[in-house]
């Protein structure tokens, strides 16, 4: 297949293209003219420009609106999307700010990045726009200021957890520790897995590694919590909590720190679904939040949901801008630029467990890639494909989101065929390697 090969696909299924070795959406709205952008529309400032923020720049351009995206990057993914672009580091918020001003901005907002939410809720509070508030976007993005908020009100639903902001005073608390591996180290401010794991004799190159990935902000150990996780999306409107769907998350047999694969095939139980979105409703109502989407993160053990961690945002790997829709009906995308720019609508929320999705990361084994071999008929099965790896690159063993190439998403009615097609894509996609690593441990 050459880069130039292009496919179309049918109902839901967006379009494909293969460039740099990667099969990407290509619904471009060529509609509006930058000029005309600026006489009549309003303006949605969208902070993040990677390839899970495209559909809400795209679903801001259907609604009418013309779209300003700002990101760390010189060619975003969003680039070519947006009416405007500029390249400012999404945690700048300072920068951002001017470059709001500068645009004259009526809203703004962003989905699946949690670096973006406060600064996003930073300049909406400073130009006095729709926004969640920047305190409660810290209680959302940082996890010691979301356990603090939670402390004395729902302290059954958070592991035992200490804080760090030295790394002397964390290696002591390890020393003191009788069995680490009962603990996990992690940032207090990351996505991804990112400087998350078990503890073990390695422990100081572990905090170590944690505090590097907080930039300097601190970590927490707390009590390792076995037991399945589950992830749970809502939709919060005027305060109230819509939970939408469960997912279970099964993890790398190498990192149980990392999910692998995200399952909706109505195998939960509903009396566990009841418990964790009732959990999930006052973790909700107890931060705070008054709009929006969240994405929360809970294992279970011996009956009781400890939170791992909430955020005000979409869920990434395209849950909130694809998986949801699909198996809802609810648009999460749409519903939050219509909570943002004032128009009235119903929350409309379809039982998630009538259909099925499987959202799985590639797990290829690690070495140096000579070539990647996609069969044409997997656009045609896939809701969405991602898959960033082109010559040369090296594939490790899966530390944190940054080792995962990609992933794909397949969907249906029936569950059994959801099933088998998850086995078929993946059986599409073959890695061709210079060499092949022996595999190294996660922390050399
Ligand atoms: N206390 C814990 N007990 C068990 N597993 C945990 C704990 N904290 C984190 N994890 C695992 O590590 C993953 C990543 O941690 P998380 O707090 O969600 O950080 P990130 O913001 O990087 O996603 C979690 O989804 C969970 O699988
Ligand atoms: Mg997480």
């Amino acid at each position: 297949m050459t880069e130039e090969d292009q496919f179309t696909s049918k109902g839901f299924v967006p379009q494909f293209y293969i460039k740099d070795g990667q099969i990407r959406s290509v619904e471009k709205d060529r509609h509006t003219e930058a000029q005309a952008c600026l006489e009549h529309k309003k303006l949605i400032h969208i902070v993040g420009g990677g390839f899970n923020q495209i559909p809400l720049v795209q679903k801001a351009k259907q609604m009418g609106y013309c779209v300003l995206v700002t990101d760390m990057n010189v060619n975003p993914p969003c680039k070519e999307y947006a009416d405007y672009y500029e390249q400012i580091d999404t945690t700048n918020k300072q920068a951002t700010l001017s470059c709001a001003e500068k645009y004259k901005i009526d809203y703004i907002t962003t989905d699946q990045t949690d670096v973006a939410v406060p600064t996003v809720a930073f300049i909406a509070e400073k130009l006095n726009l729709v926004g969640i508030g920047y305190n409660t976007a810290l209680k959302f993005t940082n996890k010691y200021v979301m356990r603090s908020a939670l402390k004395g009100k729902l302290d059954e639903h958070i592991p035992e957890s200490h804080y760090f902001d030295n790394e002397r005073e964390a290696e002591n608390f390890c020393k003191g520790l009788s069995e680490l591996s009962e603990y996990v180290v992690k940032p207090i401010n990351s996505q991804g897995s990112k400087g998350v794991t078990i503890l073990d004799h390695r422990y100081k190159q572990m905090l170590a590694t944690a505090f590097r990935e907080s930039i300097g902000r601190g970590i927490i150990i707390e009590k390792y919590i076995s037991g399945f996780e589950f992830s749970v999306e809502s939709f919060v409107k005027d305060e109230k909590v819509y939970n939408i769907t469960l997912t279970k998350k099964y993890h790398y047999n190498t990192n149980p720190c990392l999910d692998e694969r995200n399952t909706f095939l109505g195998d939960i139980d509903l009396l566990l679904e009841k418990k964790i979105f009732d959990v999930n409703t006052k973790v909700i109502k107890t931060l705070g939040l008054p709009f929006g989407n969240t994405h929360a993160e809970y294992k279970v053990k011996d009956g009781n949901i400890y939170l791992m961690e909430i955020a005000a945002r979409g869920a990434g790997g395209s849950i909130s801008s694809h998986i949801i829709p699909f198996l809802t009906g609810f648009d999460p995308l749409k519903a939050l630029l219509k909570t943002l720019t004032g128009q009235p609508f119903e929350v409309k929320i379809q039982d998630y467990k009538k259909k099925y999705a499987v959202l799985k990361f590639f797990n290829f084994p690690p070495g140096k890639v000579k070539k990647t071999y996609i069969d044409k008929n997997l656009a045609s099965n896939v809701l969405v494909f991602n898959l960033d790896l082109k010559e040369g690159d090296n594939i490790n063993p899966v530390k944190d989101s940054r080792d995962r190439p990609g992933y794909f998403i397949v969907c249906g009615n029936d569950r059994d065929d959801v099933l088998r097609k998850e086995k078929m894509i993946e059986s599409f996609v073959q890695v061709e390697y210079f060499e092949r690593s022996l595999a190294v441990s996660q922390h050399s």
